[in-house]
C-alpha cells in the first residue's frame, strides 16, 4: 500500500513551524540577520528538543528571520507546494500573531504576507485553505484580547482562534473572555489542550472555551470517563504523532496512544504540527504509522476520512475531497 498521496486534511500546523532550516538562512541573509548559528549545520545540530519549552525557544528565535510581507509568503508558498505534493488537499493553518507584533513586525505584514500565499493557494495547488489565528496561553489573556481585535479592525481573513505555545500552568480557564470574544465575532474555537497538560485541560477547553475542535488531546486517555465522551461526542482531536515523539510526549512511535484512541472510538486525525522541526509533514506521519504500526489501507482512509468531516471547510468541499478518497481507497484494492 503506499500512503503518500492518501488525500486529506490538514488540521494542525502552525505556519512558523513549517520554516525550514534552509529558508532561515536564506531569509536572514535576505535582510541581514545576524543568526546565532553560523551555517546551516549549526542551526540543524539545535533541532534536539527534550520537551515542548526546548522546542518553543528555538521556534521563536527562527522567528526573527520572518520580517516583510514576501518572508511570510514565501514561507507560506514553500508549505503549501510541500503539503499538496503530500496528499494534502485542504488546510486549516495557525499562526502566531503575538509573536510577530512582539518583535515589531505589524501584523499586517504577517497577515497579508500568509493571506496572499493562501489566496493563490487553489489555483496554483488546487488545495483549499483556512487561516487560525493561535494566541500564546504563556502570554496574559488581555494581550490576546488587544490582539484579537487588532486583526478584526484589520478584516483579516481568519476563520477562527486557537490557543498554542507552553500548556502546563496555563489553563483554559486563563482565556474564558477571549473566547466569549471570539464567539461573539462569530469565529470558530479550537485550542491545543493534552499534548503535557492533563486531561482535565481537555475537558475544561470543551466546557470553559467552547472548543469545536482539540489540537493533540492524547493525554485524555488518562482519564476513562473523558474517552467515553470524547468518543460519544465525537470531538476531533488533531493527533501530530511526529511531533509528540520529537518533543518526547511519548518515549518511542510504538508507544504512542494513536492505535488505542481509534480502537476507543474517538475521532482522530493525522497532523504534522510544525513539520520543519519534527521530522516531517503529513504523508511522513502517514508513512510512520504504517511502518510502525502496520495501518492498512481502510485505517488510513479512515484517519484521512476524520480529518476531511473535522475540517470547517464547506459541505461541498468535503464532498468532493470524500469522493476523491474513496477513490483512493479503490485503487488500494
Ligand atoms: N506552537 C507551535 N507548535 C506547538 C505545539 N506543538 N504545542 C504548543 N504550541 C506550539
Ligand atoms: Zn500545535
Amino acid at each position: 500500500m503506499t500512503t503518500r498521496h492518501v488525500p486529506a486534511a490538514e488540521l494542525h500546523l502552525h505556519i512558523e513551524g513549517t520554516l525550514e532550516p534552509e529558508l532561515i538562512m536564506e531569509l536572514a541573509a535576505r535582510n541581514g540577520i545576524e543568526l546565532p548559528h553560523a551555517s546551516l549545520a549549526d542551526l540543524r545540530a539545535q533541532y534536539q528538543f527534550t520537551d515542548l519549552q526546548s522546542f518553543l525557544n528555538l521556534y521563536y528565535a527562527n522567528m526573527s528571520v520572518l520580517r516583510t510581507e514576501a518572508d511570510f509568503a514565501d514561507m507560506t508558498r514553500a508549505y503549501l507546494a510541500r503539503a499538496s505534493a503530500g496528499g494534502v488537499r485542504h488546510a486549516e493553518i495557525m499562526f502566531d500573531p503575538q509573536a510577530h507584533v512582539a518583535r515589531g513586525v505589524p501584523l499586517a505584514t504577517a497577515v497579508n504576507g500568509i493571506a496572499a500565499a493562501l489566496a493563490a493557494s487553489e489555483q496554483e495547488f488546487g488545495m483549499t485553505t483556512a487561516l487560525i489565528a493561535a494566541f500564546l496561553r504563556d502570554e496574559p489573556e488581555q494581550s490576546a484580547l488587544e490582539i484579537l481585535e487588532d486583526l478584526l479592525a484589520l478584516d483579516a481573513p481568519i476563520i477562527g482562534i486557537g490557543l498554542d505555545s507552553a500548556e502546563v500552568g496555563n489553563p483554559p480557564a486563563k482565556f474564558v473572555r477571549l473566547y466569549e470574544r471570539a464567539r461573539s465575532a462569530g469565529l470558530r474555537l479550537i485550542a491545543h489542550a493534552g499534548e503535557e497538560g492533563p486531561p482535565s485541560y481537555v475537558s475544561d477547553a470543551l466546557d470553559l472555551l467552547g472548543a469545536e475542535r482539540i489540537d493533540h488531546g492524547i493525554r485524555s486517555m488518562e482519564d476513562p470517563a473523558l474517552v467515553a465522551r470524547l468518543a460519544a461526542e465525537q470531538v476531533p482531536l488533531t493527533v501530530c504523532p511526529l511531533s509528540n515523539v520529537r518533543l518526547r510526549a511519548v518515549d518511542t512511535l510504538a508507544e504512542h496512544p494513536l492505535p488505542q484512541m481509534l480502537a476507543a472510538g474517538l475521532n482522530v486525525c493525522v497532523n504534522s504540527d510544525d513539520p520543519a522541526y519534527f521530522g516531517g509533514y503529513v504523508d511522513d506521519n502517514f508513512a510512520a504509522l504504517v511502518a510502525g504500526f502496520g495501518f492498512d489501507a481502510d485505517t488510513v482512509a479512515t484517519l484521512a476520512a476524520n480529518s476531511i468531516r473535522s475540517s470547517f471547510a464547506g459541505a461541498d468541499r468535503k464532498a468532493a475531497l470524500l469522493a476523491e478518497l474513496g477513490e483512493w481507497r479503490t485503487q488500494q484494492g
